[in-house]
């Protein structure tokens, strides 16, 4: 064991952070004691420690195979001279937390940064994958800057249904909405319900899962061909043993997560996003994971990029294909090399190469089927745009691949949802008042309420307009909608309703222009009127106590991540 007092370097392994209350070896001795009774050798204990956040939970599904990552990830540590190991932290898988994952995922962050930081380890792996839990990891890795290895658990495998292939969720969301427009009856959505999601993995389209594992094999965080092995290829594995074999290599030659996460590299992660056609919950999480070195992601950036970056890969819920389809088609590689002259080349991954290196390397095989050529995009144009107006002053977003055109420019009559449990109450009312040219309104569920941001902003078609054959209208909301999800759908309305932005001024019968062409979105209320129900707001109440409160108190718009302001370089 490497032991400080002995020596003037940095304490390595089990030997760092150790307490010292005035006779640190001590500490070290009882650490030491402790290490041994778990009956590692002396030699083993003598290694550089590699730290593994293990999110193997029985709550989440989607990481079921993290158990044997885990081992592969301890195979390759240990081949390459290091001592794994392994201790849970928070883990969220999407389906499965009230009020919803994204109310935990800065839960999750502080909790595995606070764990990098205070256990003895010189590097790390971070296993994650389900939507909340790599952002939630690269959060963690840049704010303790120690060197840290993401892996990802990798998506599930379609599966062959009566004719066609299904996966979580966009599959999940279409068969839905048939079902409750009565064309699809109980019995088959209950055999549907059982073969959307059969294998362990993440949602098997372009969701955030999937956009996220794209972004951070971008940044550079693990190998570009590591975002799309499914999870259970055998390849999945082998990229685990690579993880750790790596995560050992970076205690000798350290790249620290903010020298790889830099506006280039973000610039870079915001240009695949646009050409995935991905998830527009991965821009809230990028903006999160920048801001925690300092790097603004900016609306107006993003759509001066958009209108230059073409949507080149068909994959649901903006296309046909699924990831596994991503994956034999050629994967991230051959999509950044058909991005080529928009990206800067010069930014270098945790192996110290450069993306000019990184993509001249692998097959040269592409399935244009999937990942299409420059001059055949899927669309001429990036799948999101950024809105501004009167009705949202710091911003909102469109995810204009999965939207209608024919919606694009849109003037009407509003219908106000007050908050989820309005929502609930009257979407489905045989009386609500509502007809197929209404813009739907729902407020009060940004990031700043108890709802924390939920993926409501997928508001269903009323009813009796979804059974009459509706299936798009305009919806505005300050919350999320999932990335699998598809729709004119404005969402992440910044400032939101609860911290008193001009949406918590809508009411039924105004009147609201989106405007695509234009990127506006326009409450046309009066400004007297406007101010005499400003007059009449109140902030909602604040929660109690605990992490509520403490969202509450900290949480910062979807325009800068919804991070938490304290976590924050400029909170420190
Ligand atoms: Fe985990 Fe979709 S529920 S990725
Ligand atoms: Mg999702």
């Amino acid at each position: 064991m490497d032991d400080a007092t002995s020596s003037n370097q940095p304490p390595r392994g089990l030997g760092r952070n150790a307490a010292n209350y005035g006779d640190r070896d001590f500490a070290l001795y009882l650490r030491r004691s402790f290490a041994k009774s778990m009956g590692y050798s002396q030699a083993m204990l003598d290694r550089p420690v590699i730290g593994i956040a293990d999110t193997g939970s029985d709550f989440n599904n989607c990481h079921r195979t993290a158990p044997e990552l885990v081992e592969a990830v301890k195979r390759g540590v240990l081949a390459a001279g290091g001592l794994p190991l392994a201790f849970p932290t928070v883990s969220l898988c999407e389906p499965f937390l009230h009020p919803c994952s994204m109310h935990y995922r800065n839960l999750m962050a502080l909790d595995t940064e606070a764990l990098l930081r205070a256990q003895p380890m010189d590097s790390a792996v971070l296993v994650g994958g389900c939507d909340k839990t790599v952002p939630a990891q690269l959060m963690a890795a840049v704010s303790a800057d120690i060197p840290a290895v993401q892996l990802v658990v990798g998506p599930m495998l379609a599966t062959r249904f009566e004719g066609e292939r299904l996966s979580a969720c966009t599959d999940c969301r279409r068969y839905w909405a048939r079902y409750r427009a009565g064309e699809v009856d109980a019995a088959r959505i209950g055999r549907i319900e059982g073969n959307l999601a059969t294998t362990a993995g993440t949602c098997g389209v372009m969701g955030t899962a999937s956009t996220m594992a794209c972004l951070a094999a971008t940044l550079g965080f693990m190998p570009l061909e590591a975002a799309s092995v499914p999870a259970v290829h055998a390849d999945r594995l082998r990229l685990a043993e690579e993880a750790g074999a790596l995560a050992v290599r970076l205690i000798a030659q350290p790249v620290r997560p903010r020298e790889i996460v830099t506006p280039e590299s973000v610039e870079n992660a915001l240009r695949v996003l646009l050409a995935l056609g991905g998830s527009t919950n991965a821009l809230i999480h990028l903006t999160a994971i920048a801001g925690r070195c300092g790097v603004k992601v900016d609306l107006r950036r993003l759509d001066a990029l958009s209108e230059e970056t073409p949507v080149l890969v068909d994959l649901k819920p903006t296309g046909e294909g699924y990831m596994e389809d991503f994956h034999a088609a050629g994967g991230l590689r051959a999509l950044l090399r058909e991005l080529r002259d928009l990206l800067h080349l010069g930014c270098k991954d945790l192996y110290g190469r450069t993306l000019e290196q990184r993509i001249a390397e692998g097959p040269e095989f592409v399935d244009r089927a999937i990942i299409r050529a420059r001059a055949e995009p899927v669309s001429p144009v990036g799948g999101l745009v950024a809105l501004f107006g009167s009705l949202a002053p710091a911003g909102a977003i469109l995810k204009r691949s999965a939207a209608t055109p024919a919606l694009f420019e849109t003037e009407a009559r509003c219908v106000v949802f007050d908050g989820l449990e309005d929502l609930a109450a009257r979407i489905d009312d045989e009386a609500l008042d509502v007809t197929p040219r209404d813009i739907l309104v729902l407020k009060n569920a940004g990031p700043r309420t108890p709802a924390g941001m939920p993926e409501a902003g997928y508001l269903p078609i009323p009813r009796k307009l979804a059974r009459a054959g509706v299936k798009d209208m305009v919806r505005i909301s300050d919350c999320r909608m999932s990335g699998t999800a598809f729709g004119t759908i404005v969402l992440h309305v910044a400032p939101e309703a609860a911290a008193g932005g001009p949406l918590a001024l809508a009411r039924t019968g105004d009147r609201i222009r989106l405007s695509v062409r234009e990127r506006r979105l326009d409450l046309l209320v009066e400004e007297s009127e406007l101010a005499r129900r400003r007059e009449e707001w109140r902030p909602p109440p604040a929660p109690a106590r605990g992490w509520d409160r403490l969202v509450h108190e900290q949480v910062l718009q979807a325009t800068e991540g919804a991070d938490l302001a304290f976590l924050r370089p400029e909170g420190r």
